[in-house]
């Protein structure tokens, strides 16, 4: 079964995948960013998404979460690896740390479609652990395997954007517990849930949040950071991917299961 792999801000492609065929789709919700690229990388089968467009054209409150997600679940996919940009709040996460992120702060709530029920069925979906355990598992062996650090938890804000923060904003986060700030993981990761698939979320810390680098933040910075993660990023995945078995033992697959009123 493929694993789909979403790659945020600096991941547009995945270097060293074998293309085998892309797909277009149209969903329910629209129009998912991009083509999927269905291919072979690392001997495994993948579906990569570019969440931003290729090029890179829908800032992340415009990114369409819902017809992304679904768009996976069409095509067959039960687990996917997400990969974003994020600034460090945690002054123990600098930039070029990988963090495997274990939960979630939602501040873009109310702002985005978040859901797949809007109507007829009411579903209120169990989001205690935003993230699947066993994928974190797998990507934790496949850190030690690799040698590439990964840092074994995280807890990751999203803000709605495409501002970036204040420093004030970010002492906020930070004293409610938030170790990175980013925009994009949300709704995609409860969607994700409500589609009963599996994700786990590596966040690349591309500079120290507002207010902690002290000076201005850029884009520029953002895009190097990551461009120079790439190398590690692949090892990490290609590593992963052989340690997944064929079929699922965690709890994601019946999410739904006690969920509609
Ligand atoms: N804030 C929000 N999103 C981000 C940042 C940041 O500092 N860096 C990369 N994505």
């Amino acid at each position: 079964m493929a694993i789909g792999l979403i790659g945020g801000s600096g991941l547009y492609e995945i270097e060293g995948l074998t293309l085998l065929r892309e797909v277009s789709l149209s969903t329910p919700f629209g129009e998912p960013s991009a083509p999927y690229r269905i291919g072979v990388f690392g001997g495994s089968e993948v579906v990569f998404l570019a969440r931003h467009g290729t090029p890179h054209r829908f800032p992340p409150h415009r990114v369409n979460y819902r017809a992304n997600i679904w768009g996976f679940k069409s095509l067959g996919v039960e687990r996917i690896i997400t990969v974003s940009a994020v600034g460090g709040i945690n002054r123990d996460m600098p930039p070029g740390s990988l963090v495997l992120l274990d939960q979630l702060i939602d501040m873009t709530y109310g702002t985005r479609p978040s859901t797949f029920y809007e109507g007829e069925k009411v579903v209120h979906v169990d989001f205690t652990d935003p993230y699947c355990a066993g994928m974190r598992e797998y990507l934790l062996t496949a850190s030690r395997t690799s040698g590439i650090p990964l840092v074994a938890g995280g807890t990751y804000v999203c803000v709605n954007g495409p501002r970036l923060e204040t420093a004030k904003e970010i002492q906020f986060f930070a004293s409610i517990g938030a170790d990175v700030v980013g925009m994009t993981a949300m709704p995609e990761a409860s969607l994700a849930r409500e589609a009963e698939l599996c994700l786990a979320g590596i966040a690349v810390v591309t500079n120290r949040a507002a207010g902690i680098s002290g000076g201005k933040l850029t884009t520029t910075e953002v895009v190097e950071t990551m461009r120079s993660s790439l190398v590690a990023l692949k090892t990490l995945l290609g590593d992963v991917l052989s340690l997944i078995p064929p079929s699922r033992g965690c709890a994601c697959k019946d999410a739904l299961q006690d969920s509609f009123l």
